[in-house]
């Protein structure tokens, strides 16, 4: 198909050059409003080789209810192999992305709430229970991984949220800070990241917020130090280093959709018979191994989610 737009793939590799690492004490989510500052902590920076300073809360429990049905994708292919546009448009984004400070780092909640508020991270994570869950993780490029995710439920983090009833979505945003995400330098793409669910879908059991894998806290290459994953969708939903979640009665329209619409559209729950116009979505290649699997319908947690989208099965727009 005839695509306009640059695409990432295409954006020239001198744009991602790695950068040392260094520390942002500024705070650079943007446009806070009047949002009021409820009890948070004071935030420190930590720099190159100190302990993050959740690392005492990992390993966390497994909830062994989650079970996937291949070996876990090992640590190191995981770490090396990333979509993360804002450090480039190719996988191997890993070094670069060591320059984003996740440090201080503060997560807005805004829109239609009781009250707007902010948290630092570190406040807003000893306020969950961390949990361990092993999820499958379905890219619409066809590619997959098993993952044992650390972090807590969605559901926890709306119910702190306290949206109003006329709330129908939630708006996630990534940071902003081309000075360290050289990606954002490139005018051509919708900056910042943006993606949505609807609030029944945040609350679903399976939706998480995570903050640590393999054990630890994330890599700052995963979406550290918080992202989303729903894995019954395909990986652009899985938003890393969100700093706003807005409650809205509007379909957000997210980052990919903005910029081709006809290729990914809000729903994105992974179908085999529904191809993206450019890849079949019928198999997928198991990072790690030399295998290719059949991909399942709702990648395989269509008993957990399948009920929330009755009726729209025929839309296409519901898989893609
Ligand atoms: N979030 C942000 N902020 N920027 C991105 O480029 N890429 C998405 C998603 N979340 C992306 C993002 C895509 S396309 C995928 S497949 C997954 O992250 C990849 O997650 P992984 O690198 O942990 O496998």
């Amino acid at each position: 198909m005839l695509i306009k737009i640059a695409r990432g793939w295409e954006i020239p590799e001198s744009l991602v050059t790695p950068e040392d690492i260094f520390l942002n004490r500024r705070n650079f989510i943007a446009g806070a409003g009047s949002i009021a500052a409820v009890g948070a902590l004071p935030e420190f920076a930590f720099a190159a080789g100190e302990a993050d300073p959740s690392a005492d809360l990992y390993p966390a429990k497994r909830n062994p209810k989650y079970k996937i049905p291949l070996e876990l994708t090992p640590e190191k292919v995981n770490l090396t192999y990333n979509n993360f546009y804002e450090f480039g448009s190719h996988k191997k984004i890993s070094e670069a992305a060591q320059a984003l400070p996740i440090r201080p780092w503060e997560v807005v909640f805004d829109g239609d709430v009781e009250k707007p508020f902010k948290l630092g991270i570190d406040e807003l994570i000893r306020k969950m229970t961390l949990q361990e869950r092993l999820y499958r993780h379905r890219c619409v490029e066809a590619w997959s991984m098993t993952i044992p995710w650390s972090g807590f439920p969605m559901k926890d983090l709306v119910a702190l949220a306290k949206p109003l009833s006329k709330a129908k979505y939630v708006r996630m945003e990534t940071f902003k800070n081309p000075s360290v995400a050289r990606g954002q330098k490139a005018a051509w793409y919708p900056w910042p990241y943006v993606e949505g669910l609807t609030i029944e879908e945040a609350t679903n059991e399976l939706a998480f917020m995570v903050t640590g894998a393999y054990g630890k806290p994330m890599a700052k290459q995963f979406g550290a130090p918080l992202r989303l994953a729903v894995p019954w969708k395909y990986g652009f939903k899985h938003i890393k280093s969100i700093v706003r979640f807005t409650f809205t009665d509007k379909q957000p329209k997210s980052f990919w959709e903005q910029i081709q619409a006809r290729e990914y559209g809000f729903w994105a729950n992974v179908n085999p018979k529904v191809s993206h116009p450019r890849w079949s979505q019928a198999t997928e290649r198991v990072l790690g191994t030399s295998i290719r699997v059949p991909t399942l319908l709702f990648n395989g947690y269509g008993e957990y989610v399948a009920d929330m989208y009755k009726g729209m099965e025929d839309k296409q727009s519901t898989w893609m």
